[in-house]
């Protein structure tokens, strides 16, 4: 991960070796252009126009500076239409143009002056700049870049800035947190589930609990036996790594009630004996994506220290279809006694969300999100780029999508149509684990919502957002860290808007 500073500098006189400068839709220059078309002694708008080059979010081209300037490249990155360019447009070019960088070793930039609240576009710029320059490279013998050639590392990213400093320094602080959990989530979707066991899950948790000041237990199989995790364990028995449940919780908020967090933990979804074909098993790795971003979001929130209570639940099983694995027609009993016939093994998430559920609403908290790359149907009915959201509770959802919208990461609301609660009745236990083929992602929400109660509760399906199939202009292949910063942007929120709240917390990294 680069690091992140702010200098003072004008754009010629800046020391790096890359100098990225905005332009706008039209090749309107942006800050930091003019002056330093004037030290080159050229008119790189009119190369532009040669070149077609319009200024569109993600348009990037590349001068050398011969000497003229500081830095011994320029590279000019488009923000699309001038009046609409803010935070959302900053973070898309330089997530996209942070790809393509790291040979040059360190940035210096003006994109952070565009806008009109220095901190949010600050912290965009460097959210997109540490996002952009994630690789994924352990287990490659020589790590290289997309091109194949030996590759160096962004260092250091300066953002040129004459204005409120404070505000800057302070929004790339933050942009950086939020980058640096949600590249971790990646790490943890991106590493292969013969590694990434939820033994490791586990493990990974608890490093990261105690380098900053979470309280983590780590229930065992054993542990989760006595508990009457039925779920967790009936999904986990075909498979030699064993189940665990992450607790972890953060305290800022006093004695109120906490925010409930948890997410789908799967670390291989073979579909167990109701077994996929294996297409449907190439991305299978990444059916803990909802565990990874919920694991992430609870770093975010013990960095940045917001005033108010946050527990996470993690259920994490391996879908194997081992001699000993559950069996179509099984019957579970869950976390507080309900039961649920398993008529189909492949539906497991949905199976190991409802004890980390029933167990949160033990709690009291006052909300409860869960995260989970649950459906195929919610990625028919939305796409890749757009999460699913469904619950108990509008405010809870409304919050939910303007924080994904504020983040780049956005969703969308699929309706929780109580009707189709008859889809998944049972003939011998409470609910059954599949409905009929239509309407699958919203039978699924149905299903967890059996675990709830009156708890206002929201449901993210991210089977679409959570990895990449295919690289695209601003993803490469594999995981984004969606919906970390999603999440982690809701729970700030929240602390803001909270009328009574205690003093906040010490902020620890
Ligand atoms: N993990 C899958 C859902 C999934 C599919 C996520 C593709 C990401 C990409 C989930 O456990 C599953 O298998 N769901 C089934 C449910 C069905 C058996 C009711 C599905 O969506 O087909
Ligand atoms: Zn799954
Ligand atoms: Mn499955």
């Amino acid at each position: 991960m680069p690091s992140f500073d702010v200098s003072p500098a004008s754009p010629a006189e800046a020391q790096a070796d890359l100098l990225m400068l905005p332009i706008f839709e039209g090749r309107r220059p942006g800050p930091g252009v003019e002056a330093v078309q004037k030290a080159l002694k050229a008119d790189l708008m009119a190369t532009l126009k040669e070149h077609r080059v319009r200024g569109k979010v993600g348009d990037t081209f590349t001068f050398p500076t011969l000497g003229r300037i500081r830095a011994k490249t320029v590279q000019l990155v488009g923000l699309g239409s001038k009046d609409e360019a803010g935070p959302a447009a900053i973070r898309r070019a330089s997530l996209k143009a942070a790809r393509s960088v790291a040979k040059f070793g360190t940035v210096a930039s003006t994109l952070a002056q565009v806008g009109n609240d220095p901190g949010e576009s600050a912290r965009a710029f460097a959210e997109g700049m540490a996002l952009g320059s994630y690789r994924f490279d352990r287990y490659k013998e020589r790590p290289m870049d997309e091109a194949s050639q030996e590759k160096p590392r962004l260092r250091k990213v300066t953002a040129l800035s004459d204005g409120n400093r404070a505000a800057v320094r302070s929004g790339l602080a933050r942009g950086q947190v939020y980058a640096d959990a949600a590249n971790w989530a990646r790490d943890l979707v991106n590493t292969p589930a013969l590694d990434a066991t939820p033994a490791f899950l586990a493990d990974e948790a608890r490093k990261m609990a105690a380098l900053r000041g979470l309280r983590c237990k780590i229930w065992t199989k054993g542990e989760l036996a006595k508990g009457g995790f039925g779920g967790i364990l009936g999904v986990g028995a075909g498979s030699v790594n064993e189940p665990r449940l992450i607790e972890l919780t953060y305290r800022g908020g006093g004695t109120s009630a906490p925010i409930a967090v948890t997410g789908k933990g799967v670390t291989f979804d073979s579909g167990g004996l109701s077994i996929k074909p294996a297409e449907g098993m190439e991305w299978m790795k990444a059916d803990m994506g909802g565990a990874a971003a919920t694991l992430a979001a609870m770093r975010a929130v013990a960095e940045i220290g917001p005033a108010l209570n946050v527990i996470a639940a993690i259920p994490s099983a391996e879908n194997l279809p081992g001699g000993s694995a559950i069996r179509p027609g099984d019957v579970l009993r869950h976390r507080g006694g309900k039961t649920s016939e398993v008529l189909n093994t492949d539906a497991e998430g949905r199976l190991i969300l409802a004890d980390a559920l029933a167990y949160l609403v033990e709690k009291n908290p006052r909300v409860i999100i869960d995260s989970a790359t649950l459906t195929g149907a919610a990625m028919i009915a939305l796409g890749l780029d757009l999460w699913a959201v469904m619950g108990s509770d509008r405010s809870l959802i409304q919050d939910l999508l303007a924080a994904g919208e504020a983040e780049g990461e956005p969703g969308w609301e699929l309706p929780l149509w109580t009707d189709y609660r008859r889809h998944i009745e049972s003939s011998v236990a409470d609910v059954k684990n599949i409905g009929i083929r239509w309407g699958g992602a919203i039978t699924a929400g149905l299903f967890l919502k059996e675990f709830v109660g009156d708890v206002p509760w929201a449901h993210l399906d991210v089977a679409g957002t959570a990895f990449v199939e295919h690289a695209g202009e601003f993803w490469p292949r594999g995981a984004t860290g969606s919906p970390t910063r999603t999440i982690v942007r809701y729970i700030e929120a929240q602390a803001e808007r909270d009328p009574e709240r205690p003093a906040p917390r010490k902020r620890r990294s």
